[in-house]
């Protein structure tokens, strides 16, 4: 039985009904035909870095009880198992400072799950807990790392950890026996668009697949705009100019990334995530649930829909289904940055899970 704990925000609008095929067919279809199968879930919305592209330091975290319980989770996750989800991404804010990330990893590595990752920022993790979380069905690691100079770390992350400390943190994830990590490194102009080639060449050193990120309008700072990016072809041909790259094809026809290996036969690994020059919409399978119950078809969604007072006022998991299999079928066709009549969401990326 779910613990009942008190709303504390006033209910959201339901969104309208989805047709009647979608219902019966009791899968995540929404209206421009993509089958949804992979969920981005937020666990908490804290965390002990302010990047500067995703928080600002004096931003405010939500009451405790406004945030899902364990229970609340794992009652959530089975019912989107239920609606056909494949595979499952861990987020947060920092995902490794929820208090139940043990019992939920433990829980959710039994499921049918195709895949389980985990997006962090590598600085809460040891040895000992990567290997019990790999045992439990925890399958990859992400980690997040903008620069690899340490004043600049310091700076982009307004935070303690150093970049040693990451490293240090994904050696232990190659130790705790996951496959070769991911390291997402967002590029900002004027901020670490000159460390292009030097994650590349950390890519090789140490076997990593390096993904670069387009800087996209998710700050709470507002300080996004178009100047700031660098997009994935001014990045490709920074790294080419060093070294020759070998397009990999046979994607995953839903992955974020366009990816390239090394020529001269060199370990690691490029992606480009290109949301702003590229974007990959008309593939997005995704589904994002942010730390208090709510789904956002997209990241870039100006709307979502409440799980939780469904959650805590009794309904059966049949009516929650039915009611995500409506609020899938909103999904937007696309996010439209590129667009003049572009609105950035309210919500960061700490808050929508990454
Ligand atoms: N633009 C691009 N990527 C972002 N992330 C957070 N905010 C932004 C942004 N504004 C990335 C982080 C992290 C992932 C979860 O999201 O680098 O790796
Ligand atoms: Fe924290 Fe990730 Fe946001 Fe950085 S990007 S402040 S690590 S949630």
């Amino acid at each position: 039985m779910a613990t009942t704990l008190p709303i504390l925000t006033p209910d959201l609008q339901a969104p309208p009904p989805a047709p009647d095929q979608a219902r019966k067919a009791g899968r995540l279809i929404d209206s421009h035909g993509r089958c949804i199968q992979d969920v981005r879930l937020s666990i908490t919305d804290r965390c002990n870095f302010r990047c500067i592209y995703c928080m600002e330091p004096g931003d405010r975290f939500l009451p405790k009880m406004e945030l899902l319980s364990l229970d609340e989770y794992i009652r959530l996750v089975g019912i989107l198992l239920e609606l056909g989800i494949r595979t499952l991404r861990i987020t947060g804010g920092e995902p490794t400072l929820y208090p139940d990330l043990d019992a939920l990893i433990n829980h959710v590595g039994q499921l049918d799950l195709d895949d389980i990752a985990m997006t962090t920022n590598g600085s809460n993790l040891d040895l000992r807990r990567l290997e019990q979380w790999r045992s439990a069905g925890l399958r990859r690691m992400t980690f997040s790392l903008d620069t690899l100079r340490e004043e600049r770390m310091k700076s982009i992350t307004r935070s303690t950890s150093t970049v040693q400390d990451v490293l240090g943190a994904i050696r232990l994830a190659r130790e705790a026996g996951y496959p070769r990590p991911k390291v997402n490194a967002v590029i900002i102009r004027g901020i670490n668009d000159d460390e292009i080639v030097d994650f590349a060449k950390l890519a090789r050193n140490e076997d990593l697949d390096i993904r670069f990120i387009e800087f996209m309008p998710l700050d709470s700072g507002r300080a996004w705009n178009r100047d700031h990016v660098v997009d994935a072809n001014e990045m490709l041909l920074n790294i080419e100019q060093q070294f020759t790259l070998k397009a990999e094809n046979g994607d995953n026809p839903h992955s974020t990334s366009m990816n390239w290996t090394f020529a001269d036969g060199s370990p690691g690994r490029i992606g480009m995530i290109a949301p702003v020059s590229r974007p990959f919409c008309g593939a997005c399978n995704r589904l994002r649930i942010t730390a208090e119950g709510r789904i956002r078809p997209c990241l870039f969604s100006h709307e979502e829909w409440d799980i939780r007072s469904l959650l805590r006022s009794g309904s059966t998991n049949k009516a929650i289904a039915n009611a995500i299999v409506d609020m899938a079928w909103t999904k937007q066709a696309g996010h439209g940055i590129g667009h003049s009549d572009f609105v950035q969401p309210e919500r960061t990326m700490s808050a929508i899970g990454g």
